[in-house]
C-alpha cells in the first residue's frame, strides 16, 4: 500500500545520478510509489527497476517527453546535472508540472547559487530558483554544500589514491554532504512537503572544516597519509581539461572554487537530521564506507 492517501507516485528526475539514485531508494523505503525519470536505459536504470521503481525515459530539454513522466504524480524532485541548459530544463519542468497538476517540486539548487558567480552553473542555478518562484508551484529549494562524492569524481580520485587531496579552495571551509544523506532528506520532503513549501533548505554534513583538517580526517579513515594541495587555479583548470572535464564543467568548477575560497560553501546545519531523525555522515564515515575505492583496492 502507498504511503500517501492519494496513492499517486512521486517523480524522481536525474534518477541514475548520485542524489537521484539515493532519492529513489529512500522514497521506496518510506513506502512511496516511485517513478524514476532517466535519460536512457542502461544497467543503472535496470538497477532502479530492480529496486521497485517504475522507470521512464525522458529528456529535460524536450517537454513532450516530460509530460508522460509527470502525468499522475504528486510531487517531483528536479535534478539537472552541471551542464548547459539548466534554465531551459527548469522552465520545461515547471511548465509540464503545471500542465499535469503536479503540486510540489523539490529543486536541487546549489550552495553557491549566485547571479554574480564566475561559474555559469551557479549563475543559472540562481536564475532557475527565481523562475520556479514565479511559477506559482509549491517549491522547496535545496542548497547542498560540496558533495562528498567529490572524493570519487574522476578528476579527483587518481590523485587521492596517490595521497593528495587537490582542490584550489585556499582557506575555504565546508561541511561536505553525501548524496545518500541528501536522498533521505529529499524522500522525506517528497512525502511531507507541507511545512517546507516556499523555503530554501541548506544541506550539509555535520562538521565544518578546512581542507587541512579534511586531509587529516581522510588519513585517519583510510589508514594512510593524505596531504592537502591547493594548486593555482590555472594549473587546476589545465588538470581538469586533461582529465576530460568538458568546458562548461571546467568553467563551473573553477568559478565555484573562487566562491568556495570566499566562503560560499561555509557553515554546517542539522537540517538532514531535522528532516529524517538521523544526522548526515562525516568525512571520516564516508571515507570508511568507500575505503576500497578511495584506496584503489580492487576485490
Ligand atoms: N557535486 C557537488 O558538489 C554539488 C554541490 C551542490 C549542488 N550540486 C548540484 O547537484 C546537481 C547534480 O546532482 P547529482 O550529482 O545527483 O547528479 P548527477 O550524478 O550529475 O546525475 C545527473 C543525472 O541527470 C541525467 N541527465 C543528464 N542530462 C539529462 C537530460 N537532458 N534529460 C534527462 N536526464 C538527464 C543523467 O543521466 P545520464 O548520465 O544518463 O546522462 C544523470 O542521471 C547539480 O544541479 C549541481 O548543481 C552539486
Amino acid at each position: 500500500m502507498s504511503a500517501t492517501a492519494d496513492g499517486k507516485p512521486v517523480l524522481v528526475s536525474g534518477a541514475t545520478g548520485d542524489t537521484g539514485r539515493a532519492t529513489v531508494r529512500e522514497s521506496l523505503a518510506l513506502g512511496l510509489d516511485v517513478r524514476a525519470l532517466v535519460h536512457k536505459t542502461d544497467a543503472r536504470s535496470q538497477a532502479l527497476t530492480g529496486l521497485g521503481a517504475e522507470v521512464v525515459v525522458g529528456d529535460f530539454l524536450d517537454p513532450n517527453t516530460l509530460r508522460p513522466a509527470m502525468e499522475g504524480t504528486r510531487a517531483a524532485y528536479l535534478c539537472y546535472p552541471v551542464s548547459p541548459g539548466l534554465i531551459h530544463a527548469t522552465v520545461n519542468f515547471a511548465q509540464v508540472a503545471k500542465e499535469t497538476g503536479v503540486q510540489t517540486l523539490v529543486n536541487c539548487s546549489q550552495r553557491s547559487a549566485n547571479r554574480e558567480s564566475a561559474s555559469p552553473s551557479s549563475r543559472d542555478t540562481f536564475i532557475s530558483e527565481r523562475v520556479l518562484d514565479w511559477s506559482g508551484l509549491d517549491v522547496i529549494h535545496l542548497r547542498p554544500t560540496l558533495f562528498l562524492e567529490w572524493l570519487q569524481y574522476f578528476w579527483m580520485l587518481p590523485k587521492l589514491q596517490r595521497g593528495i587531496l587537490s582542490m584550489p579552495v585556499g582557506k575555504g571551509t565546508s561541511s561536505p554532504v553525501a548524496a545518500e544523506d541528501q536522498g533521505r532528506a529529499i524522500a522525506a520532503l517528497l512525502l511531507h512537503p507541507e511545512k517546507h513549501i516556499g523555503t530554501t533548505i541548506p544541506l550539509s554534513g555535520p562538521v565544518e572544516m578546512g581542507h587541512e583538517q579534511m586531509a587529516a580526517e581522510l588519513s585517519e579513515a583510510l589508514g594512510r597519509k593524505i596531504v592537502f594541495e591547493n594548486p593555482p587555479m590555472e594549473e587546476y583548470a589545465a588538470h581538469l581539461k586533461e582529465a576530460g572535464v568538458p568546458p562548461y564543467g571546467v568553467a563551473h568548477i573553477t568559478g565555484a572554487m573562487v566562491d568556495y575560497q570566499n566562503g560560499a560553501m561555509s557553515g554546517a546545519d542539522n537540517n538532514i537530521e531535522e528532516l529524517t531523525g538521523r544526522r548526515s555522515m562525516t568525512v571520516g564515515e564516508y571515507a570508511r564506507a568507500h575505503a576500497d575505492l578511495l584506496n584503489g583496492v580492487s576485490r
